[in-house]
């Protein structure tokens, strides 16, 4: 067998379990990366290890919560504990609560940031010291279309992204000089996730119109009319973990099949 894009670099990425972060877990295990995944439930992410295992793969789990300081700092010491160093963080893990601005509780509000936004923060401050020690790192951060624009009953989790986006810059500026990059991937509305039920759900009766026209809609808002495939997602997120994303860095790419192009 060739050698994989990735070969032997460590890999911790968040949210692994199911969605975009499993799409990504196959595709980084295919190019020959060791995995460690973490997300909160442990039968999805047992699933997900038996899934890696059956195709001739190995993945560490670890259950976690990424919005919760306690429960990173534990999990950052089992990955440093199993892999010495973390060469690529993707920070995958996000949750959506669709909402109009005054129905918004402030726990749904704070739930939605801690785990989008301060997720983010946690992980990579932990992780961090070891990519600059090694003078070597790869972060990928998966943002969303709704870190580049407005949209109507989302406003927690727009300004979530808004911030991962802001992040992102801010963070490549200041490990540009480690030779660490630090860039993000902004999907539009990607299919067969868990994230669209509920969002289709919630936004048709805000809306009041049933959900199957809903997404049609959201179709015809594509150039392409599609959706976003996961493993598209995953297809550019090898890419910025590897070497030939080198001099990449501080950039938050749209992959929405054309609908936005900021
Ligand atoms: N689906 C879309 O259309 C879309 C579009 C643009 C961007 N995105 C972004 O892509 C990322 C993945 O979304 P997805 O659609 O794949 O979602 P998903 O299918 O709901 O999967 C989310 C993953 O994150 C984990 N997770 C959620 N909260 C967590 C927490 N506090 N701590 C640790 N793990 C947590 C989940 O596992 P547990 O539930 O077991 O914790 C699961 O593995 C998110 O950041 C999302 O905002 C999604």
């Amino acid at each position: 067998m060739g050698k994989g894009r990735l070969e032997n670099l460590n890999a911790l990425i968040t949210g692994g379990s199911r969605g975009i972060g499993l799409a990504i877990a196959r595709r980084f295990a295919e190019e020959g990366a060791n995995l460690f995944i973490c997300g909160r439930n442990r039968e999805s992410l047992e699933k997900c290890e038996n899934e890696l295992r059956q195709a001739g793969h190995k993945a560490v789990i670890h259950v976690a919560d990424v919005s919760d300081p306690g429960s990173v700092q534990e999990m950052v010491e089992h990955v440093l504990k199993e892999f010495k160093t973390v060469d690529i963080l993707v920070n995958n893990a996000g949750i959506q609560i669709v909402r109009s601005f005054l129905d918004y509780t402030l726990e749904e509000f704070d739930q939605v940031i801690k785990t989008n936004l301060y997720g983010v923060f946690l992980v990579t401050r932990s992780v961090l010291p070891g990519m600059i020690e090694g003078k070597k790192g790869k972060i990928v951060n998966i943002a969303s279309t709704a870190g580049k624009w407005g949209s109507r009953n989302q406003s927690a989790y727009n300004a979530s992204k808004h911030a991962v986006v802001g992040l992102t810059r801010c963070l490549g500026l200041e490990v540009a000089p480690f030779n660490i990059t630090v860039n993000a991937i902004c999907p539009g509305a990607v299919e067969g996730t868990d994230m669209m039920e509920p969002f289709l759900e919630q936004n048709s009766k805000y809306y009041g119109i049933p959900k199957e026209n809903l997404l049609g809609v959201l179709l015809s808002q594509s150039p392409m009319r599609r959706l976003i495939r996961p493993a598209e997602v995953a297809d550019l997120a090898v890419y910025l973990a590897s070497d030939e994303s080198a001099g990449m860095t501080c950039q938050s790419i749209a992959l929405c099949t054309g609908y936005t192009m900021v």
